[in-house]
């Protein structure tokens, strides 16, 4: 079976990412002989008995696929991976791991009934490295606690989980399959003037998905709402007078998850807004065909900016000198404030958005593009969003009314664009050996 092949390869992989890492470290930071990571403890609301929707850590989930508290990786060089799978005799809730060969095969799988169990099990030597949320289970358990989540360590696994497998890519390949069918039902509920729960549910339905496989809060909004970057609710209100819809939705394939945007405006809308529709899906793509392997990310923010700016003249929101108003990005932020993307994998905001190399040294992102959240060099196997946006915040724009910069701006059309929101285009990009593929088109 191929998928049982790709995930072969892929834990082999990993497995020399963490031999690398524990040779490496131990020569340079302290010595470690063992790795026990740990899927995360379930949580309860305060003064409550009912849990918190459970997410494993990202990177037990690096190992396996399994969605589920109290379970244990433990890594010791040139041994098998052992998988501790902790099923607790309990008859209020499943508690059933359904295991699959395609990787159930590539561990050592030893059933315990409790986490405490576990302590039988391990090696005999102190220098056990313990990754994972809940120290206090490993405060427990004896294990040190200069070794809880050692920071040398967690920076390496860190990076290199921004460069994906096989296995990886066909997985967000899968979860942008998904997705793309999610996204069709949702623009057909929207043409049907469905209100945005309508929208929401036609996205989760085409997979039979519950929201709690969703790798992150649908945003869908219909109009001003599309102007709120990470808007949460979903109204009732039918869309029968609704003009546009941005929808940011995405879907999970064993762990690994997809973030697409859409925006749709219905006929008979503002032709400028149209134009710019169109516009940001022209330089969404132009920006997905520029990336190249050792290439800093920040440059495709710089060049989002550029074309930002470019369609703000274009429709004539803006008027001037293009140099002048190039400068600082100031214009263009007024439209466009935040990053045009980050690393994609386990997480939707994929780990290691920022380091420079595989000993920690950080890359933060400049002051002036604070919410940038990828500020690296890129590299043959990232998988990461590219998310150029243009929206009419009235937040950002009110202050600007009277203002130097805002002799720029022609406010009148701006006014007209206000109730249609804004528009964002996400597709999820591989930077493979032959270039950039777009895993979502
Ligand atoms: N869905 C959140 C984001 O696009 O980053
Ligand atoms: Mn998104
Ligand atoms: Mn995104």
């Amino acid at each position: 079976m191929e998928k049982a092949r790709r995930f072969a390869d892929h834990v082999r992989h990993v497995t020399q990412i963490y031999e690398n890492a524990l040779e490496t470290l131990s020569q340079e930071a302290q010595p470690m002989d063992a790795i026990l990571i740990h899927s995360g403890t379930e949580g309860i609301y305060f003064g409550d008995d009912r849990h918190i929707s459970f997410q494993a850590f990202g990177h037990f989930n690096h190992w396996i696929p399994v969605n589920r508290p109290d379970q244990m990786l433990l890594f010791q060089p040139g041994k098998k991976p052992t998988y501790f799978q902790v099923v607790p005799p309990d008859f209020w809730y499943d508690q059933t791991v359904v295991q699959e060969a395609w990787w159930a095969d590539q561990y050592e799988i030893i059933r315990l009934e409790k986490p405490q169990e576990v302590m039988d099990h391990l090696p005999n030597t102190r220098r056990i490295v313990f990754l994972g949320e809940n120290t206090k289970f490993a405060a427990d358990m004896g294990l040190p606690a200069y070794l809880h989540n050692e920071k040398n360590l967690v920076n390496y696994l860190d990076y290199y989980r921004g460069m994906k497998t096989e296995y990886e890519v066909e997985e967000l390949r899968e979860a942008n399959r998904m997705a793309v069918a999610g996204h069709k039902a949702a623009e057909q509920a929207f043409l049907n003037f469905g209100s945005e729960r309508d929208i929401h549910l036609a996205f989760l339905n085409a997979n039979h998905m519950l929201e709690t496989d969703s790798p992150y809060t649908n945003i869908v909004g219909l109009d001003r709402h599309a102007a709120i970057l990470h808007y949460q609710y979903k109204q009732r209100a039918k869309g029968d007078q609704s003009r546009v819809l941005l929808i940011d939705a995405g879907c999970v394939s064993n762990r690994y998850c997809s973030d697409i945007t859409r925006t749709y405006m219905r006929k008979g809308g503002h032709a400028v807004f149209g134009e710019l529709l169109k516009g940001v899906d022209v330089l969404e793509l132009k920006l997905a065909e520029m990336v190249k392997e050792g290439m800093p990310y920040r440059q495709l923010h710089e060049a989002a900016h550029d074309g930002v700016l470019d369609l703000l003249l274009a429709s004539e929101i803006v008027k001037g000198n293009r140099d002048e108003l190039a400068e600082n990005q100031r214009i263009s932020k007024l439209f466009f404030p935040h990053g045009v993307g980050h690393l994609l994998g386990l997480q939707v905001h994929d780990v290691g958005g920022f380091f420079k190399d595989d000993h920690g040294a950080l890359a933060p992102p400049p002051e002036e593009h604070r919410f940038l959240r990828l500020n690296r060099e890129m590299k043959n196997g990232m998988v990461f969003t590219i998310e150029p946006g243009l929206y009419f915040i009235p937040m950002l724009l009110d202050p600007e009314r009277e203002s130097e910069l805002g002799k720029s701006l022609n406010w009148s059309l701006i006014d007209a664009l206000i109730p249609y929101g804004g528009i964002r285009i996400e597709d999820n990009i591989w930077l493979s050996e032959n270039g950039p593929v777009n895993l979502t088109r």
